[in-house]
């Protein structure tokens, strides 16, 4: 308040102040001498008339030596208002006639005053006059000189009255200029705080600029500034990333320290932990998803909730009268919210509108997307349900709220409107298509607006957010900032970044089945050898999964390789996935009858070069397929990351063992020391499976220790770790953008 005012009577005084001296040195000065001169002109004309008017009877009356009519002629001519006094001095400059009023000092104006004359003013005890002379001449003989002497009283009162008005006129022109000051002042604050405003933040009644520069003047300065600020944040993310060994406790210290709170709240479709009526009684299962065993274990760092679609049969049975219950089983560390769906609602939001439409559009696996305005309702009304229960978990008014997945596309939004405050992380775990493709999707604009209710919205790599970004350009009108990544839309700001998944490092004291025996027993199990080379694939029974490609790749390096028919067998785990859809169904068919044909072709007696096994494996169970495999398979036509590549890679300890991995997974991104190969190269996959079995053990070491030290430091409380960093930042940011913003509306009050 006190500096406001300061300012005010400054931006008033300055000019005052200004005027004023220039008034005090230099105008009235000026003004002064001007109407001095024009009055002494003036003066000067006058005494010039009156003496030659005065010439003729002077020269008469001297003729006449009539004294008294001189002095009469005199006195009658100082009747003029401003003739003060007349003398006439002789030739030899004797003062002979003179009025009454006659200034003695001055007697014929000799000795020196001349010199002291300055336009003819004088300066007498009684005031200032104006003196001149003028000479009389008869017949052109010089008979001395008239003295008239005027009254300069006038000039002074002139002079006071022409000063007044000066002064008046300057005292309204210092007005206008301290209004003007203060106006311009006023003015040109509010256009630099709007500017300023409208630059940082984005402005949602001027969306349609799409990230392309605003003429402002503001922008080129907030750019550098946004740029600045970006490089800082990326240089002090890189320094927390390399700084921070990422452990689940250094996750609960992060959410504690930067999100000023320990409350998260995970909403996805598939729960962690799924409970089965069996004829035993309960059984709680682990299901096939890539999200759940990402998030799981991120979640028994940070506690907090769990919110997810009961699906299990034996579900409703486990749970308290608020729907939830403690997870995981055995040592209960968060709590798993359950929200019913009815058949109706299952069909529509997850089979029909997640499974037949979404996940086929951003999977490019060739399966026709399918979209129905049914689906559509159902997944509306189902992502409202979630965001209720959301409303309704969330103890305080910020909670940290994770969003998984494609199933939750349009809750990041209705969570926004009724939480404001919330911090939403919405990660995708597939892939984001190109802006064509996703156009095909009916309601393509209501998805990306759902999904910008996010604070935060994360892909596995940064080709899925150029896409994401592209398509936001193509079909909304919001503001995007592509060297930062941020999108802003109706006035809301979210950052799309990639976050590359990945898996909770083994403890060093958890122990592992010995390698040994894990090959010895699983050999054994499945019939084997001791020696025989295997091949292993871990997937759901899905058509991205690229497994038909696989099989043929088998079946090539066979025929390519005929040594090894009766030596090498892939062993395929098949998750059954979405089997109540048709292309689910069919695709399993083909899997079948595929794996039946390759056999029947190399088969012989109890050997099979595929085994395919289509039923759910528990993680320990799957764990010792790993370390007993020689090869893992991973020949996705595309897909987000697949975390079977950095599961197969965890498990072996002993460095051995050889991953082939497809191009088309966000995990060849990173895995540079697997043999990628295009999965619908058939021959080349085949050539690289034949050169993994045929791999001399010190390159399997060496490419072994080096993925394994790369997915032991990016691991998932990484993954986890780096969005909520992130999402602190992008706090931070906007409370201070909000300070930036009620700032300048206070300042604003302030000058106005
Ligand atoms: C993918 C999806 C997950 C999903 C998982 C299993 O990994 O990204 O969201 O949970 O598949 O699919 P399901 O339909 O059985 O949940």
């Amino acid at each position: 308040m006190q500096s406001g005012a300061l300012r005010l009577s400054f931006r008033f005084i300055l000019p005052v102040a200004l005027v004023w001296a220039l008034l005090a040195y230099a105008v009235v000065p000026s003004v002064d001498n001007l109407t001095l001169r024009w009055f002494v002109r003036d003066l000067d004309a006058r005494s010039q008339m009156l003496a030659s008017a005065l010439q003729e009877p002077v020269q008469e009356y001297l003729g006449q030596k009539s004294p008294k009519r001189i002095a009469d002629l005199f006195d009658r001519t100082v009747q003029d208002q401003r003739l003060f006094a007349i003398a006439f001095c002789d030739v030899n400059g004797k003062l002979l006639y003179k009025t009454r009023t006659y200034p003695e000092s001055l007697d014929c104006m000799e000795s020196g005053w001349q010199q002291t004359l300055r336009q003819g003013m004088v300066s007498l005890p009684q005031g200032s006059v104006h003196v001149t002379e003028s000479p009389l001449q008869a017949g052109g003989k010089y008979e001395g000189k008239l003295i008239l002497v005027h009254d300069t009283s006038f000039i002074e009162r002139r002079s006071a009255d022409a000063r007044k008005y000066v002064i008046a006129l300057f005292a309204v022109l210092a007005l206008i200029m301290s209004l003007l000051t203060i106006l311009i002042a006023h003015f040109s604050l509010r256009g630099v705080l709007d500017a300023l405003k409208d630059v940082l933040v984005g402005d949602a009644k001027h969306p349609a600029r799409h990230g392309k520069p605003d003429s402002g003047s503001m922008q080129p300065l907030a750019g550098d500034l946004r740029a600045l600020l970006y490089e800082y944040s990326v240089d002090k993310r890189a320094g927390d990333d390399s700084s921070r060994q990422w452990t689940p406790e250094k996750l609960r210290v992060l959410l504690r320290e930067e999100l000023a709170g320990d409350e998260v709240l995970v909403v996805s479709n598939r729960e962690p932990y799924i409970h089965a009526q069996t004829a035993t009684g309960l059984q709680v299962n682990r299901p096939a998803s890539g999200l759940v065993t990402a998030v799981e274990p991120v979640m028994r760092a940070c506690s907090g909730t769990w919110i997810a679609h009961g699906s299990g049969s034996g579900d409703r049975a486990a749970v308290d009268r608020n729907d939830r219950v403690k997870v995981p089983p055995a040592r209960p560390s968060y709590t798993l919210r359950r929200v019913w769906l009815t058949k109706e609602e299952e069909q529509g939001f997850y089979y029909g509108f997640a499974n037949e439409g979404l996940w086929p559009l951003c999977h490019i696996a060739h399966v026709r997307p399918v979209f129905r305005s049914t689906d559509w309702e159902k997944y509306v009304e189902v992502n409202q349900r979630f965001a209720d229960a959301v409303v309704q978990e969330a103890r305080t008014d910020d909670p940290v709220v994770l969003v998984q997945d494609y199933h939750f596309a349009l809750l990041p939004r209705m969570v926004r409107e009724a939480l404001p405050k919330a911090t939403i992380i919405t990660f995708w775990h597939i892939p984001w298509p190109n802006p064509e493709s996703f156009g095909i999707c009916p309601w393509r604009e209501e998805i990306i607006e759902g999904l910008l209710g996010s604070t935060i919205l994360g892909f596995h790599t940064s080709y899925h957010c150029k896409n994401f970004l592209e398509t936001v350009d193509r079909y909304l009108e919001a503001r995007i900032e592509h060297d930062t990544s941020t999108i802003s839309y109706g006035g809301k700001l979210t950052q799309v970044e990639s976050y590359p998944i990945s898996i909770a490092w083994p403890d060093a004291d958890q122990a592992q089945p010995d390698i040994v025996t894990c090959r010895q027993q699983v050999r054994q199990e499945l019939a084997l050898p001791e020696n025989h080379l295997l091949g292993l694939g871990v997937d759901r029974l899905d058509y991205t999964k690229g497994i038909i490609e696989r099989f043929q790749a088998v079946e090539r390096m066979l025929e390519q390789y005929p040594n090894l028919v009766g030596k090498f067998s892939l062993l395929q785990i098949a998750a059954p996935s979405r089997s109540s859809l048709d292309e689910y169904q069919n695709f399993e068919a083909r899997v079948r009858n595929l794996a039946q044909r390759i056999n029947k072709r190399f088969g012989s007696g109890v050997y099979a070069p595929i085994l395919l096994r289509v039923e759910h494996h528990n993680a320990e169970q799957v764990n010792r397929l790993y370390r007993a495999a020689d090869v893992c398979v991973v020949t996705s036509l595309h897909d987000g990351m697949n975390l079977v590549a950095k599961e197969f890679i965890a498990a072996r300890d002993d460095e051995r063992g050889v991953l082939v991995l497809s191009q088309f997974t966000g995990a060849a991104r990173e895995l540079h020391e697997a043999l990628i190969v295009n999965p619908y190269h058939i021959e080349q996959s085949a050539d690289a499976l034949y050169r993994a079995l045929t791999m001399p053990e010190i390159e399997q070491r060496e490419r072994m220790r080096s993925m394994r030290s790369l997915v032991k430091d990016f691991n998932v409380y990484r993954w986890a770790g780096r969005m909520l960093l992130d999402a602190a930042r992008l706090r931070q940011r906007e409370r201070i953008m909000t300070k930036i913003r009620s700032h300048s509306r206070s300042s604003l009050r302030r000058v106005v």
